[in-house]
């Protein structure tokens, strides 16, 4: 459920209308809606009501926006980190430096010393490489590092093979055969506690059981690290549920997730750790943008929207498909291709959709943009960064100001000696 709704044949977001956003804040622009973000964070606790005091760390590559951060550090989420500069975006927003955890298969050294300054709560160790490498630095500040191995299950995720992580070929994690080793090994380094286990294999996945297979894996190797004298006291699952992108699509619900893990987990006897992201932010967001024109096509009319691929990449990056929908709707429906204004056929957002009869002028929405929306942006084809609004009630504010392609020109030199 989510709060981007007709109210009076006009889509508000929560009490807001969209014309209202746009006309203030421009377009084309990211809409988030608090209430939204916040039932997501609730239902997905309350799905882990059956287990003892899990950790929920959100994803923030999904959403990194200091706002959103922040609605979700009010809710008691801590935060899973890939970078240093999401690791800084999560310390502005509020989050506990313990309730951090640290992911990411190419942490460089800076990165790792920003991680022990810090203090976060735990790293999520990629290889052996990398535990030796913050093991050496953890005893030169003198430090132990809280660390939990992510392991790869090779397990077919069944999702999109560029969001598949969890299979041998991929890059992440330590092959599973060799994961007992690598933790026994570690374990005996001064500079990191090994506490854990991690796992994610993979994201937007529509079926429970590749996740189910994966913590089975889990389960079976915690068995065997303490059985040869480990210490295990941490699982982390990592994220990976999806959600729905067109109206009326079933995928398992937050609830029949916790089931599973309580039941996969029952005797585990360890805090588990979670780290979702698209299944908090994603309903929580649309792109908001306005129709240029409608070019007439061969078999179907073009509606040249001003959102790009630039605004939202997911639809060239992967095919995928996002709700479209007119913030005015007629009750007219036709079918159409949705396209943006970049120069190139990857700037297709669908082709032969049905949807809602757009002119030039009109507004119209692209839904499920709150996860892998605006952080995934660039300024291809010299385009700016668009702005993100938060809004709340009937309350909304620019969250992300807009940076126009000028401001990124100002960033650039021609050196001196380039002069004539
Ligand atoms: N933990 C780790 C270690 C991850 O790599 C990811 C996502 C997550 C958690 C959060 O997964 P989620 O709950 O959001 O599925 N740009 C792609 C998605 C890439 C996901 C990368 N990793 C997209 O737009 O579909």
């Amino acid at each position: 459920m989510d709060h981007f709704q007709l109210r009076d044949g006009i889509l508000h977001a929560e009490d807001v209308p969209l014309p209202a956003i746009a006309e203030e804040y421009g377009t084309p622009v990211y809409v988030y809606s608090r209430a939204t973000l916040v039932r997501h964070a609730r239902v997905f606790r309350n799905a882990l009501s059956g287990l003892k005091d899990p950790h929920i760390a959100f994803a923030v590559k999904a959403n990194p926006n200091l706002a959103v951060l922040r609605v979700l550090a009010n809710e008691g989420y801590g935060a899973d980190v890939v970078s240093g500069g999401e690791l800084t975006r999560a310390l502005a927003a509020g989050m506990k430096p313990e309730d951090i955890v640290f992911s990411g298969v190419g942490k460089t050294h800076a990165e790792l010393q920003q991680g022990l300054e810090s203090g976060i709560g735990q790293f999520n160790i990629e290889s052996e490489e990398e535990g030796y490498e913050l093991a050496a630095i953890a005893r030169r500040f003198g430090k132990r590092a809280a660390c939990a191995l992510r392991v790869n299950p090779d397990v077919d995720a069944r999702t999109h093979e560029k969001i598949s992580t969890g299979k041998r070929e991929n890059k992440f994690g330590v092959p599973f055969d060799r994961a007992q080793e690598i933790y026994a090994a570690l374990a005996e380094e001064d500079g990191v506690d090994m506490r854990g286990i991690a796992v994610h294999i993979g994201s937007q996945l529509a079926d429970l059981t590749p996740l189910e297979a994966a913590f089975e894996k889990v389960g079976s190797l915690i068995d065997s690290l303490r059985a040869s004298g480990c210490q295990v006291t941490h699982a982390d699952l990592g994220g990976g549920l999806g959600v729905p992108y067109k109206a009326g699509e079933q995928l398992p619900a937050p609830a029949e997730y916790g089931e599973m893990v309580a039941r996969v987990t029952r005797d585990w006897d360890v805090q588990l750790m979670f780290e979702p992201g698209r299944v908090i932010a994603g309903n929580a967001g649309v792109l908001l943008t306005r129709v240029i024109r409608v070019k007439r096509g061969i078999e179907r009319p073009f509606v040249v929207v001003d959102a790009a691929m630039n605004d939202l990449a997911r639809p060239a990056m992967y095919g995928a498909w996002h709700d479209f929908d007119a913030v005015e709707p007629t009750g007219e429906k036709a079918i159409s291709h949705i396209v943006g204004p970049i120069c190139e056929t990857g700037d297709t957002f669908a082709m032969d959709r049905e949807c809602d009869v757009l002119v030039a002028g009109d507004l119209a929405i692209f839904r499920t943009a709150g996860a892998y929306g605006a952080t995934m942006a660039s300024s291809y084809n010299s385009r700016g960064f668009v702005a993100e609004v938060l809004v709340d009630g009937d309350k909304h504010a620019v969250v992300a100001d807009r940076i126009a392609a000028g401001a990124i020109m100002d960033a650039e030199r021609v050196p001196d000696w380039l002069e004539g």
